[in-house]
């Protein structure tokens, strides 16, 4: 499973990037509006730090103009994705954009249906958001298990299942048994994932009687 930041916060994005474990990012216009910072220069920092896809969201919302915002997106680096709404318009859009070669991850999908269409007008990527859909009282896993289960019954289909709005690492857990290709996660999830009591309190434990026996790996290696 590809495992991509949700976040424009470069500090963010270069910590961790730097555990060699993020295959991509993706923004979205409240997360560039949170950084206070221009967009195009977000983008460019962000493509420079991370070499896999990185999405880019249009602001318009119809056809014509997204294509315009979505081409000039697509110029800042070769890895941008360009990110459309799930509308009528947005798909048309999509189509075009995936026709000229741009990669093109389709968002706001809620349901099963929405879906199928993205896959449809050649999306790379459609976006389910699954905390969005638990916040209303409905069942945003079952929504990707219904996805995956769909897009796997039909082999001509390759659009990747990228699941967003997650909350918390079972969301991640949870999709990666159901087959979804990617998973968008906030960095305070992508921390969390690290993280097991059990692992600190072993280290702890592994590090004290370590010191105990009073030697050093590196110095004996020096010795040699
Ligand atoms: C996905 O690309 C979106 O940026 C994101 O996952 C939205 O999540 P939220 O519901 O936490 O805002």
């Amino acid at each position: 499973m590809k495992f991509f930041i949700d976040t424009a916060d470069i500090d963010e994005i270069r910590d961790l990037a730097a555990t060699g474990l993020v295959d991509g990012v993706t923004t979205n216009p409240s997360l560039v509006a949170k950084t206070g910072r221009d967009f195009f220069e977000v983008l460019s920092d962000i493509c420079s730090i991370v070499p896999g896809p990185v999405s880019a969201e249009v602001a318009a919302t119809d056809t014509e103009t997204m294509l315009a915002e979505g081409r000039a997106l697509a110029k800042v680096a070769d890895n941008i994705a360009v990110k459309v709404p799930l509308t009528p318009d947005g798909l048309k859009a999509c189509k075009t954009l995936a026709d000229e070669g741009t990669q093109v991850n389709v968002t706001l999908c809620f349901s099963a249906p929405q879906a199928l269409l993205a896959a449809k007008a050649g999306a790379t990527f459609v976006s389910p958001f699954v905390g969005r859909l638990d916040d209303i009282g409905q069942d945003g896993m079952g929504l990707i298990g219904e996805i995956c289960e769909i897009f796997q019954a039909q082999p001509e289909i390759t659009t990747e299942v990228l699941v967003a709005s997650i909350r918390h690492p079972i969301h991640v857990t949870d999709s990666a048994k159901m087959g979804a290709e990617v998973a968008t996660v906030p960095p305070k999830v992508l921390r969390q994932m690290f993280q097991h009591p059990l692992t600190d309190k072993g280290l702890d434990a592994f590090l004290n009687d370590w010191a105990k026996t009073g030697q050093s790996i590196l110095k004996a290696k020096a010795a040699e």
